[in-house]
């Protein structure tokens, strides 16, 4: 059966678009095709719309549902905390407990500050970066996506001139003047930067894989290449592991890669869901926040959102998840394939561990400026097609599972991208790759 509408989530859209700019609480959401669905909850790897449409969810919360909706282990310790209170404005021991279990997975790390957001561990660890070196720039790689902070937003998306540069209106266009871009894997480039007199790099940033624009593994050799060279110019190196992190391994890209840098930035996957964030590395930079570097935040290590912390770093440390991860991922990515093949249209496809990526109109993305080259267009109209047949996916083609999405669903799930790939092209036409 295929959803014809979604009256319910029309309706709630119309209402919440008077009181919310947008309707939803970020501009990501409003973008989602063919309109924001509205939800009443979600049990395991499904979600249900006020409509009554059961689907089987792909989005995720955009990445940090990684339990499935609803872990019973989870929600046990937060309603455990819930009756306890909401925050103490002190100390307390879940935060040492939590930390511990993140120092104990991310090798060559000594001390964990806690915060809410990925934009915010960003913004700290750039300037524990700055505290350390002295120094005031930073280098950070096309396309990369380290929060939505006036220093980090840039060169993530081409603007309406087509140039990659600021982020937003109303952004401190002085931020262009903090950082050199380069492209994702150029270890040339970083290496003359770094090295070159009067460049004032205080850190390299990335993300280890690049998730936000094409799930790009780093080129062999290059993550070996910047530790040597930071190691070389005193550059601090931190590894933005907001989505890698406990997803595309124990230690998340630290452990797959082998690549320890100075400071891992972590997020969503590490609780569950809840509002988490923290900045993990070696005592003496972390350190810096007691002589100096402000890191403030009302809420920074507050019970609840550590209990689901700590819930879900047990939950992820069971036996056998990583491997899940890496067969699932790779049957979903291994289904996508097969079905732009079987339907004859140019795609790529990238998986790292439970993370798929569609590059739909481009047959073999290897840069930035292929992933930029896809065809948008065409895989909105997939998204809604999937979508009809109970598939929430994000638009932009990038996939997240979680441990409760099972081989089942996955073997489903692959049975409707073809149905609805099928019903794609059937009401109009095939991807069109633009020039890279
Ligand atoms: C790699 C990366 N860094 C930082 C952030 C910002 O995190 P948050 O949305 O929690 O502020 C994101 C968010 O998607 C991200 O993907």
């Amino acid at each position: 059966m295929t959803i014809v509408s979604w009256p319910a989530s029309e309706q709630a859209w119309e209402r919440t678009k008077a009181s919310l700019a947008g309707g939803v609480s970020t501009g990501l959401r409003a973008s989602m095709k063919p309109h924001p669905l509205f939800f009443q909850g979600g049990s395991g790897p499904r979600m249900t719309d006020l409509d009554g449409h059961s689907y089987l969810d792909y989005v995720l919360g955009w990445g940090p549902v990684i339990l499935g909706h609803g872990h019973p282990g989870l929600t046990a310790a937060v309603s455990a905390q819930l009756p306890l209170g909401a925050t103490y404005g002190s100390g307390h021991l879940l935060e040492a407990e939590v930390a511990e279990k993140v120092l104990a997975r991310i090798p060559g790390t000594e001390r964990v500050l806690w915060s809410n957001t990925g934009s915010e561990a960003t913004q700290v660890a750039l300037r524990l970066a700055r505290a350390v070196t002295g120094r005031r720039r930073f280098v950070k790689f096309l396309g990369h996506y380290h929060g939505w902070s006036d220093s980090m937003l840039v060169g993530y998306r081409p603007g309406a001139d087509g140039s990659l540069g600021l982020g937003s209106q109303g952004q401190n266009p002085g931020a262009l003047d903090d950082l050199s871009l380069v492209a994702w894997g150029d270890l040339e480039a970083t290496a003359e930067l770094l090295k070159s007199p009067g460049a004032d790099i205080s850190a390299v940033f990335l993300e280890p894989v690049l998730c936000n624009s094409g799930v790009f593994e780093p080129p062999a050799g290059f993550l070996e290449g910047l530790r040597e060279l930071c190691d070389a110019t005193g550059t601090v190196l931190v590894f933005d592991e907001v989505i890698t992190g406990f997803r595309i391994g124990s230690g998340g890209a630290v452990t797959r890669y082998g690549v320890t840098p100075d400071l891992v930035v972590l997020a969503k996957a590490i609780a569950g869901g809840y509002p988490l964030a923290a900045v993990a590395g070696r005592a003496e930079l972390i350190d810096r926040t007691t002589s100096g570097v402000v890191h403030a935040g009302t809420y920074n290590g507050n019970p609840v959102a550590l209990a689901a912390g700590g819930a879900t770093l047990d939950a992820l440390a069971e036996p056998g998840v990583y491997e899940g991860f890496e067969r699932r991922g790779k049957a979903l990515a291994d289904g996508l394939r097969d079905a732009f093949v079987r339907h004859g249209v140019p795609a790529t496809v990238h998986q790292v561990g439970p993370v798929v990526q569609c590059i739909a109109g481009v047959e073999s993305a290897r840069t930035f400026d292929d992933f930029l080259a896809a065809d948008q267009g065409f895989y909105d109209r997939l998204t809604v097609q999937m979508l009809r047949r109970g598939l929430f996916t994000l638009p932009g083609g990038r996939w997240y599972l979680s441990t409760a999405h099972t081989d089942a669903d996955i073997m489903a799930t692959v049975a409707i991208i073809d149905e609805a790939l099928g019903a794609t092209l059937a009401e109009g036409p095939g991807p069109v790759a633009r020039q890279a």
